[in-house]
């Protein structure tokens, strides 16, 4: 069953029916003062760090689900009818309902009664407010006398103490000045310069209230407001207890009449600023220019790739909703979303480092100052520290296997892209002092894993590796193994004598060969006779291995051999085939199995998630980004792509009943077979699927892969299609590869002629297009 289409002209996901199975999501503003709205206009607005600077309030997974928002009722004064422009939270029947949700902005049309409605929410970029800007129009022969009542909640900026203390409503005040309700909390416990938080309007207010139990009445909820159902506030300013911000705007129509206006929620230093944001906001024509403004940044966004496929699905995510997740997931990390709370996760080392992968090509400069930021929580032994907020700079944890190795993999693909190898030897600070150049950062990642080995001379898993849920398997002794942290750092070797190579740098070329010659020395105590194990457990057991009953085969460690490049071809395959017949499923792959649930030293059980949920055998679709990679290295074209397509978010469209989240953007996770509730989406938004999965569409299956100096164009594709090209700007060059339809199966790219010259390999040297505006390759197989 469908809830919606995809209108690409318009770069929109039209949601059809408000009744979704889950809400689905969009965020607002870009990184700054930003917020996320669901299709029925729930949702919370916070500034850069929605921990430290949460402005409206948002009930996780409470019942009834998706409040509260940025609502509005609308009051007809003659029928006496109440209902929600956006369906929530009054859920009255609608004559007709759209949600659009947009790149940067989502956009809710309704009508009941005769009276239409309209209202776009953005955030114009730069700016410290949110703006909502509406019509309504009488579509009736009659006059129409309506009031229109505003509802938002306000946090008091912390959220932790928001939610779990009940002092902080006692230090505020909110009060209306004018057109505004203005939320003032305390600066004894709040450090911020923009302390005031404010919702203004520019329609006549006939009656505002501030506290909320005014507004909503006792034993209410946000369903069926009393202030709503009277058809008048009652002015209340409140100095502590709970606050809202809900005016009551009488709006008299016409037949044919329409009227627009603004609703404007922000943040600022006094109340000068306040009425500086309002008036712009209020300004029809600046507004106006503004969305258009944001439109047009979201487009040049995506035009960093730009593909013509003969699978129209994948040509959907790649061209819209892939990059602009990949942007969404930069932004935010796994802080906020429907799933994460915006509590306690900030920018995670890990998570934050894989997402830079997804916006190298588009938005290196960030990518820069975010890798400084990140490289600022290392550690001068090589470990780094696990959070980092980004309102306040603070960072803790530590102590996990896996963090600072992912560095190399961001830092190796920003100078591939860039060319800026001047980073490389950029001081960055330790966290617990002195400092080091990038380099020695990457190093001293490296050396950590090798100092930190198991008896069988495999890195430990420590506080954990990758997976977070398998991180009981060393809470007994503290010895288990890890084989992902292992092929991961031999990866990383391989990554950098080739970086060294590049460079000319003899000394450290051999440090990292004799580090990778370590790691062929240690590769066969991981093999198990047909795939990679997983590790060792506490107890020194094989685990993941083919003589258990349950948690035989992982997909993680036959992904990483490959991508390592340790195994033989032969060893490869094998893995691989091993996952096709183990772990792929019609939807896609698992994480493992067979899975087991609970915790059980001896049977070597150390998943306390239920079978077949996330990493316990679930469609983990950051782990499968992997895998498609590992196809492609491993020659298997048929199987990379299959299993690509598969996994598209857009090919659920019709089973969005079933699927239950955004059919527009990836989920982190998908429930597995072995799970009664099998193909249903977890987690949406955030996760590293979103970089790691446009690195094996972009470079690994259409095949364009910037390396050092040049960019290796290497398509993986499928014997069925037709031919295809795609365009793709790098260093400023747009670049336009054209393909013909494979010669045989597993067809690979020999050479290229660019610009109708031939070159000998797969290889674009930039030196032989540098300068130029664009350039035309196409693929010889
Ligand atoms: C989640 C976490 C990530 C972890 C992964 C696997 O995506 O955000 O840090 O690596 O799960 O456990």
């Amino acid at each position: 069953m469908k809830y919606g289409y995809y209108d690409n002209d318009n770069r929109e996901y039209v949601i059809t029916r408000p009744d979704t199975p889950t809400p689905w999501l969009n965020y607002l503003g870009d990184g700054g003062f930003s917020g996320i709205i669901s299709n029925t206009a729930g949702g919370l607005v916070f500034d850069r760090d929605p921990g430290n600077f949460r402005i409206t309030r948002y009930n996780f997974n409470r019942i009834p689900y998706d409040r509260p928002g940025r609502y509005l009722y609308f009051k007809d004064m003659g029928s006496g009818a109440v209902w929600s422009p956006t369906w929530q939270p009054v859920q009255a029947e609608l004559d007709s309902y759209s949600c659009r949700h947009g790149m940067g902005y989502t956009r809710i049309s309704s009508e009941k009664d005769g009276i239409q409605s309209e209202i776009t929410y953005f955030i114009p970029e730069g700016k410290q407010y949110e703006i909502w800007k509406g019509t309504v129009k009488n579509t009736s022969a009659t006059v129409k006398n309506l009031k229109l009542f505003s509802y938002v909640e306000f946090s008091c900026y912390i959220a932790k103490y928001d939610i779990e203390c009940d002092w902080p409503r006692y230090f505020f005040d909110c009060r209306r000045k004018g057109n505004a309700i203005i939320f003032n909390p305390s600066d004894d416990f709040i450090r911020e310069k923009r302390l005031l938080s404010y919702i203004a309007t520019d329609l006549p207010i006939e009656g505002h209230d501030c506290a909320r139990i005014e507004f909503l009445g006792t034993c209410r909820d946000e369903s069926n407001p009393i202030a709503v159902e009277r058809g008048v506030c009652g002015n209340s300013d409140i100095n502590g207890d709970n606050a809202c911000g809900s005016f009551c705007c009488p709006v008299s129509l016409a037949p044919g009449e329409e009227k627009s206006f603004v609703f404007t929620i922000g943040n600022a230093c006094d109340e000068e600023e306040i009425k500086e944001q309002v008036a712009s906001a209020s300004d029809y024509p600046l507004v106006h220019e503004q969305l258009e403004e944001l439109k047009a940044a979201w487009r040049k966004n995506s035009r960093y790739l730009q593909v013509k496929t003969p699978d129209e699905q994948m040509n959907t995510m790649l061209n819209i909703w892939h990059p602009y997740q990949c942007r969404m997931t930069f932004n935010w990390s796994r802080f906020i979303s429907f799933y994460e709370r915006g509590l306690d996760r900030g920018w995670g080392y890990r998570d934050s480092m894989q997402d830079v992968l997804g916006v190298v090509h588009s938005a290196p400069d960030k990518v820069k100052e975010r890798l400084r930021t990140l490289m600022g929580i290392q550690k001068s032994d090589g470990n780094a520290r696990t959070l980092y907020f980004p309102g306040t700079g603070e960072s803790m944890g530590g102590g996990r296997s896996d963090d600072h190795i992912w560095t190399v993999f961001s830092v190796c693909t920003y100078v591939k892209e860039t060319g800026d190898y001047g980073f490389l030897e950029e001081l960055i600070p330790f966290i617990d002092g002195g400092e080091g150049t990038v380099l020695q950062h990457l190093k001293l990642g490296l050396e950590f894993t090798k100092h930190h080995l198991g008896e069988h001379g495999v890195p430990l898993f420590l506080g954990s590796d990758w997976n977070d849920s398998l991180s009981k398997i060393s809470w007994d002794k503290h010895k288990a193994e890890s084989a992902f942290v292992f092929f991961q750092a031999a990866h990383a070797a391989y990554e950098l004598i080739h970086l060294f190579e590049h460079l000319k740098d003899t000394e450290n070329t051999q440090w990292a060969k004799q580090y990778y010659e370590w790691c062929r020395s240690v590769e066969p105590v991981l093999w198990d006779g047909k795939w990679y194990l997983r590790g060792f457990t506490d107890y020194g057991e094989k685990y993941g291995t083919d003589d258990d009953e349950y948690n035989k085969i992982f997909l993680n460690p036959q992904s990483w051999a490959v991508l390592s490049r340790l195994p033989s071809a032969e060893k490869g395959n094998s893995c691989f085939e091993n996952v096709k017949q183990y772990l792929f499923c019609d939807l896609g792959v698992v994480s493992h199995a067979p899975a087991s649930s609970g915790i059980d030293f001896q049977k070597k059980y150390f998943f306390g998630m239920k079978t077949g949920i996330r990493e316990n055998g679930g469609l983990f679709f950051h782990a499968s980004t992997w895998a498609i990679i590992a196809e492609t290295l491993l020659g298997r074209n048929e199987d990379a792509y299959s299993l690509y397509h598969r996994e598209l978010p857009t090919v659920r469209n019709d089973r969005a009943d079933v699927c239950k989240v955004e059919p527009y953007i990836y989920s982190s996770s998908m429930v597995g077979p072995s799970h009664e509730r099998y193909g249903s989406g977890e987690c949406s938004w955030l996760s590293g699927t979103a970089s790691w999965m446009f690195l094996a569409a972009s470079q690994y299956i259409l095949g364009f892969r910037p390396d050092y100096d040049g960019v290796i164009i290497d398509p993986c594709v499928p014997l069925e299609w037709d031919g295809f090209s795609y365009t793709r700007i790098y260093r400023g060059i747009s670049c336009t590869v054209q393909s013909p339809k494979l010669p045989v199966e597993n067809a690979r790219a020999k050479k290229i002629i660019v610009d109708g010259e031939t070159l000998d390999s797969n290889f674009l040297p930039y030196d032989t297009i540098r300068g130029k505006q664009s350039v035309e390759i196409v693929v010889v197989y």
